[in-house]
């Protein structure tokens, strides 16, 4: 399918971001400490990942009191109280429970009203499918005021004894309020896809239908994330660089008119080489990955936060968010301001 393409100066998806929000526990986990009880350095994480530093939820939380505590400071900055919400959005990997999912528990906490609340699962890429689904819903006319959330809490299913795994994640949530508009600013160009094939590349096998949960997977180890970086790494420059060039090539811009990148943060070495690729100066590109590791679907809105509460988004920018992960779904989405 050949996409619609934005009209120079025309949103494909008119909407205001009118508010952003995110949350960190307050627990903070360094390299140092890991080294406490794994076979791992601080040089090696940081010179591998770009990695200093992670917050972990504590016992007493869970996704979805992290989620609501960044639906509330995106709310607040948007000036609207969770009964505007007509729609809430929520992407995460893990669901706070089987059945149901996280949004329930999120719109309970929140005090939504009568709207409409659902999970996207789509790896670390789901923030951006779940944004475009809102940006396509409030353009046709299916709701109003929209929030968006990314929850994550991977520390619970990490193996807190591989390395190559645990040391990479953090927890986090990072959320947007999004309203209907007219004007200029918007969704201007979309690429959100998926590589199937590559699905075996980061899961969490039991637990769900095909391996329910039993001793035998439990010892087994089988419901802890696994992970083959070095496919995932070699795949991840490709599929963001090819997913930036669709949307922005449906925006009508050039990636010279990008003023700010914000990649889905899972290591410093695949942004610099995406950088390297897409030839975007350094000052454009947004990294957290030092102060939150990788909070997959969390780490879009929470580096978009830090960006504007930082005051540096300004009114008709150009910000090129871009993401991959399990799936293998991967995707860029364009937004003017
Ligand atoms: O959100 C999307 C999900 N995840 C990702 O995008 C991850 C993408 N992949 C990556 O970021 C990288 O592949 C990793 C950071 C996971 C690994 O970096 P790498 O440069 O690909 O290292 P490697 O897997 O080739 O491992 C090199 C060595 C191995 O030892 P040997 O076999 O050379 O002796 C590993 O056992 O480093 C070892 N190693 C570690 N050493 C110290 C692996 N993890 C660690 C560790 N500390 N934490």
């Amino acid at each position: 399918m050949s996409p619609r393409r934005s009209e120079k100066g025309k949103p494909l998806l008119p909407l205001k971001v009118t508010g952003t929000g995110s949350f960190l526990p307050e627990k903070r986990l360094t390299n140092d400490e890991l080294a406490q009880f794994l076979d791992t350095s601080d040089e090696w994480i940081r010179t591998r990942t770009g990695i200093r530093t992670r917050h972990i939820l504590s016992p007493e939380e869970i996704p979805a009191t992290m989620g609501i505590r960044a639906a509330q400071r995106a709310l607040t900055r948007a000036k609207r109280s969770p009964e505007d919400l007509d729609l809430l959005l929520v992407a995460t990997n893990v669901p706070e429970e089987p059945i149901p999912g996280t949004a329930p528990h999120i719109a309970l906490g929140l005090g939504m009203g009568k709207g409409a609340f659902a999970d996207v699962s789509a790896g670390c890429a789901g923030f951006l499918y779940a944004l475009a689904m809102a940006g396509a819903m409030l353009h046709a006319g299916m709701a109003e005021t929209a929030l968006v959330l990314g929850t994550e809490a991977l520390s619970r299913f990490v193996n807190w004894q591989d390395r190559a795994t645990c040391v990479l994640f953090g927890d986090g949530a990072g959320a947007v309020v999004l309203e209907k508009g007219q004007g200029a600013s918007g969704i201007l160009g979309v690429a959100l896809r998926g590589d199937a094939t590559k699905l075996g590349l980061l899961r969490i096998e039991a637990g769900g239908v095909r391996l329910p949960a039993s001793s035998e997977t439990v010892r087994a180890g089988k419901h802890f994330l696994q992970m083959e970086g070095k496919g995932l790494f070699r795949a991840a420059v490709g599929m963001m660089a090819e997913a930036t060039r669709a949307a922005l090539n449906q925006a009508s811009l050039s990636l010279a008119e990008v003023d700010w990148l914000i990649p889905h943060q899972a290591n410093l070495r695949i942004i610099e080489a995406l950088v390297k690729r897409l030839r975007i100066p350094e000052g454009k590109v947004v990294v957290n990955i030092d102060r939150v590791a990788n909070t997959s679907t969390a780490s879009i809105p929470i580096a978009l936060d830090e960006l504007v509460q930082g005051g540096k988004v300004e009114s008709g920018q150009i910000l090129a968010l871009t993401a991959f992960g399990a799936g293998a779904c991967y995707g860029t989405v364009i937004l003017r301001w």
